[in-house]
């Protein structure tokens, strides 16, 4: 009679096949990169100054150009630190808008790598003369000229990479994000914090505005990744609220 082997065990192999529906250009199963995948981005955050404010550095890691967005008050020295140990090349200054604590290092920035600055127009009346916008503000901020305006759907390019304008008006009226589709990333400004919105109460604010701005952001795919002007990341598909704010914030 045929007795069970009772030690015998049931092996499976240590790495199950790989499904063909796994693998996406670009990427190994797992998530590693091929040498020859796309350019990936990088991006880092750098809070600083009363409000803690979050600068960015968005750079091409192939060609080191990079773009400053929001150089905050005291951020210059942290954002040249970084800049330098990374070996990149700023080629502009972006900004998402013109409230002070977003503005506060612009001109020392500037003055650092002469580069030029861009801002939707409607906001560069407080970049130019800081306090135009009647926000209280204690710090001493530097006017300067905007070397250009950013619009809607333009597209900046700095090395391989490139993002895109996004006109968001409502928290201030010449308010803009920057989507960068490749990265499913947007840099939000203070339109789109995690769970909340930008204070719509400012003099300059444009309420009326801010629904349509966040509409378009909730017509993002979900899973692009939010850094914004204050606070921790979230992602459009965290924020389900988005096309449906105006109820919950009027
Ligand atoms: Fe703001």
């Amino acid at each position: 009679m045929f007795e069970r082997n009772p030690r015998h065990v049931v092996t499976y192999p240590l790495c199950a096949p790989v499904a063909q529906s796994d693998r996406a250009p670009g990427y190994e199963p797992g998530g590693w990169r091929f040498k020859s995948s796309p350019v990936q981005m990088l991006i880092e955050k750098i809070p600083s100054g009363p409000f803690s404010t979050n600068a960015y550095v968005l750079a091409c890691p192939k060609t080191k150009q990079a773009v400053v967005v929001d150089p905050a008050p005291e951020s210059a020295p942290l954002i040249s630190k970084f800049v330098s140990a990374q070996g990149l090349t700023p080629v502009s200054i972006l900004i998402t808008h013109s409230h002070w604590d977003h503005i506060g290092d612009v001109a020392a920035l500037q003055a650092l790598y002469n580069i030029p600055v861009l801002i939707h127009h409607d906001d560069a009346p407080n970049l130019i003369k800081p306090g135009a916008d009647g926000l209280p503000c204690w710090l001493n901020i530097p006017g300067i000229e905007p070397s250009g305006y950013l619009l809607d759907g333009q597209k900046i390019k700095f090395g391989k990479c490139e993002l895109e304008v996004i006109y968001t008006p409502g928290h201030s009226p010449g308010g803009v994000c920057f989507y960068i589709p490749k990265e499913h990333a947007l840099i939000s400004g203070d339109t789109l914090f995690k769970g909340t919105i930008g204070n719509l109460s400012f003099p300059t604010a444009r309420p009326h505005l801010m629904w349509d701005s966040l509409k378009r952001l909730a017509d993002l795919p979900a899973e692009t990744v939010v850094y914004p002007g204050h606070g921790p990341n979230t992602t459009i598909g965290e924020e389900p609220w988005l096309s449906n704010a105006e109820s919950m914030f009027t």
